[in-house]
């Protein structure tokens, strides 16, 4: 590991100021939906699985399950079985009865002179019902697998709820990447179809998407897997506004096709509570992304449980989560766990600062926003071009959420006291793509907050730390180690898609105590984060122990970045580094070293930029491109990224008396640092 760009952050000691507390306002509390905290005992080890059923009663279930969990296959745990339910029903159909005309999802397009579209349950439930007919005639079947690549528009929470209304299992690729990122989740999910867009708008411009989406179907097809067609939603209906010719006989205009569904229902497909509900795709140590796979019954669960406790929705509440949905946090507390509480939802298409950085706070204002979700990044850039914007516009927080990256303690003041007006109640959520919901994060009417730490654990979750040789780090110890999850819960994904191998090496084979055990304790959940537990119980999490880079709050793998670089022909060897940013947290940055007899030049460079670009979509962009005269590395041939982090970092290489080549390290640096 003495090579791992992070190596150094478990074992070390943590030395931070501990931060003061600050505590939930009286009418925090007087309103909250979880004020008892009875909660954590009715939710202790000793009484998990059967705890969880709290959540699961939080659905409707068309047939009540018969076992809690079922062990059998470790670890591929299997939630409320013989249960059976639809995600869509539990989002749209179950709520028409008594909220059919309340607003489902508020849509804030980007122009600022466009209407908003309030969008009731009754409407959403229409759209659905006639875009899964369509879908249905298409031959979609529950099972299958459908890849969406669309912006922030409200077709994508249709779309997604048209398949799992079908209970076919959609796998969302964020707008932001390329086609050819699409294309490959496309194969490896071996998806019948791709649903696209013509366009959409981004900080001003119109994009062109459907390029994206025949960059998509070429990718797909190279990789060895045909797409039987490709779904293109207008950005406005009834006007195609790509400048992308349309392919005949294989792309289909979705609002063209729709006039034919006018009124067209489908009854919601009764599903087996562990069947798939969908895929979302993230980084790790491979070129390979992962498609982790989560389940119906218990994923509902979890999102729904955590998004009335954590998040404190009510019905009255105007939430907004400022992801994107082609994200987890965007499937779990914008569309799923938000939906199936019948909440009002805000959906933003366009950049936070466009067109100044007031923006967001005048649709908090115009909308009435209550609750309002976030990352750090966006917090810190809104901070940075528009500290005084907040207190300009009339809008009161009761509640916010940071999520995605640790948020500096100074960074979290100014979200606390000019963000929430010093009236909202904070809470700091640590979780993963692969866990579906909330791990930490304070109870917010239950716990005091303490700036830059995710809080002690949620309800019915029990980490523990470990160090490298297995032995628990005690709180309070200031010693980091790998948190791990001592239990199952149902929002953990059930697996990798046609990976089944890594799902156990990955996150359960460091620490499993016995491989042939079907007892769930001797499996605890390896998180790949670096963590340190305060005397107090709260956990700071710092960082990934793996080669993945945390952008922005978006996951990375510098493997894939790495081999966007080598599709340039002139380099030979690539290495990325996460390092420091003011504003991102961290960025990748990327050394390189040419064949011979190619010339370091600004049009190589810009060349390598585009191609990661084009490989993985404009925010793997690396903040520096290095072009190096050779990579530091160990005598037997491995690049030390060690070395090259700490250069980047404006900081000094340590001893490099070990590398076969220590001379370059000093050249490199005053390239980097000069
Ligand atoms: C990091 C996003 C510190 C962490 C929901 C994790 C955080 C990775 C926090 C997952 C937080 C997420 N404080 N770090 N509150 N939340 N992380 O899969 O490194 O996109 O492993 O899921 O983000 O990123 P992912």
């Amino acid at each position: 590991m003495a090579d791992n760009p992070t190596a150094g952050q478990t074992g070390l000691d943590v030395l931070w100021r501990e931060e003061d507390y600050l505590y939930p306002s009286a009418k925090f509390i007087g309103q909250a939906n979880l004020t008892n905290p009875d909660i954590f005992d009715r939710f202790s080890l000793d009484r998990i699985p059967e705890a969880f059923r709290e959540y699961a009663d939080l659905l409707t279930w068309d047939r009540y399950w018969d076992k809690t969990i079922d062990t059998s296959d470790p670890p591929f745990w299997k939630w409320f079985v013989g249960g059976r339910l639809n995600a869509s029903y539990n989002c749209l159909d179950r709520h028409l009865d008594a909220n059919r005309n309340k607003t489902a999802i508020h849509y804030v397009g980007e122009p600022e002179g466009e209407a908003i579209q309030h969008i009731t349950y009754q409407e959403l439930w229409v759209r659905v019902n006639e875009f899964a007919a369509l879908l249905r005639d298409m031959g979609v079947k529950a099972g299958d697998r459908i890849t969406i690549h669309l912006p922030m528009v409200p077709e994508l929470p249709v779309s997604m709820l048209a398949c799992a209304r079908l209970g076919a299992i959609h796998s969302v690729v964020f707008g932001g990447f390329s086609g050819k990122a699409a294309g490959e989740r496309a194969a490896d999910s071996q998806s019948h179809l791709l649903i696209s867009m013509d366009g959409y708008w981004r900080a001003g411009k119109f994009l062109d998407h459907k390029e994206k989406a025949d960059i998509a179907y070429t990718e797909s097809e190279k990789a060895g897997h045909k797409l039987d067609s490709v779904l293109i939603w207008q950005r406005y209906p009834g006007k195609y506004g790509s400048p992308t010719a349309l392919v005949d006989g294989r792309d289909v205009v979705v609002n063209d096709k729709l006039q034919e569904y006018q009124g067209k229902r489908v009854e919601a497909v009764s599903m087996p509570a562990e069947a798939p509900l969908f895929l979302m795709y993230t980084s790790g140590t491979t070129g390979r992304p992962k498609g982790m796979q989560h389940s119906i019954g218990g994923y509902m669960s979890y999102v729904t449980g955590t998004s009335k406790y954590i998040q404190d929705i009510h019905p009255e509440d105007v939430y907004w989560c400022m992801a994107d949905i082609g994200w987890i946090t965007g499937h779990s507390y914008i569309v799923y766990g938000p939906l199936a509480l019948a909440a009002s939802s805000v959906m933003y298409e366009g950049a936070p600062t466009h067109p100044d950085p007031g923006r967001p706070w005048r649709i908090a204002e115009e909308l009435g926003v209550t609750i309002f979700h976030t990352s750090p990044t966006a917090v810190r850039s809104l901070r940075k071009v528009g500290p005084d914007e907040p207190a300009k516009y009339d809008y009161h927080f009761k509640h916010m959420t940071t999520v995605g990256e640790p948020i500096e303690p100074e960074v979290w003041r100014w979200y606390y006291d000019v963000v929430g007006k010093r009236e909202a109640v904070i809470v700091d959520t640590w979780w993963q793509t692969e866990t579906g919901g909330f791990l930490c994060s304070t109870t917010p009417a239950l716990h005091k907050m303490k700036p830059g730490s995710a809080g002690p654990a949620v309800a019915g979750i029990h980490p523990i730390i470990y160090d490298d040789e297995g032995n628990v780090v005690p709180p309070g110890s200031g010693r980091a180690g790998n948190i791990c999850i001592q239990n199952p819960w149902p929002g953990l994904a059930q697996t990798i898609w046609g990976q089944p191998e890594r799902f156990v090496e990955t996150y359960f084979a460091r620490y499993c105590k016995d491989r042939t055990s079907t007892d769930w304790h001797d499996w605890p959940y390896m998180a790949g984060d670096a963590a340190v537990q305060a005397e107090d119980g709260y956990y700071r999490i710092l960082g990934r122990i793996d080669d993945v880079i945390n952008v922005a709050g978006h996951r990375l793998g510098t493997k894939e970045i790495e081999s966007a670089a080598l599709t340039v022909k002139e380099i030979a060897e690539a290495a990325v580094v996460p390092a420091k940013d003011e504003i991102k947290g961290v960025m990748p940055e990327l050394y390189v070293a040419l064949h011979p007899g190619y010339e370091a030049t600004e049009a190589l460079q810009q060349k390598i930029m585009d191609a990661v670009a084009t490989e993985l979509g404009p925010i793997a962009k690396p903040r520096h491109v290095w072009i190096v005269p050779d990579m530091p590395k160990t005598r037997s041939g491995k690049i030390m990224r060690r070395v090259l982090r700490s250069l980047s970092d404006k900081g000094d290489a340590g001893d490099v008396t070990t590398l076969a080549n220590p001379e370059v390290v000093e050249t490199i640096r005053k390239q980097v640092q000069s």
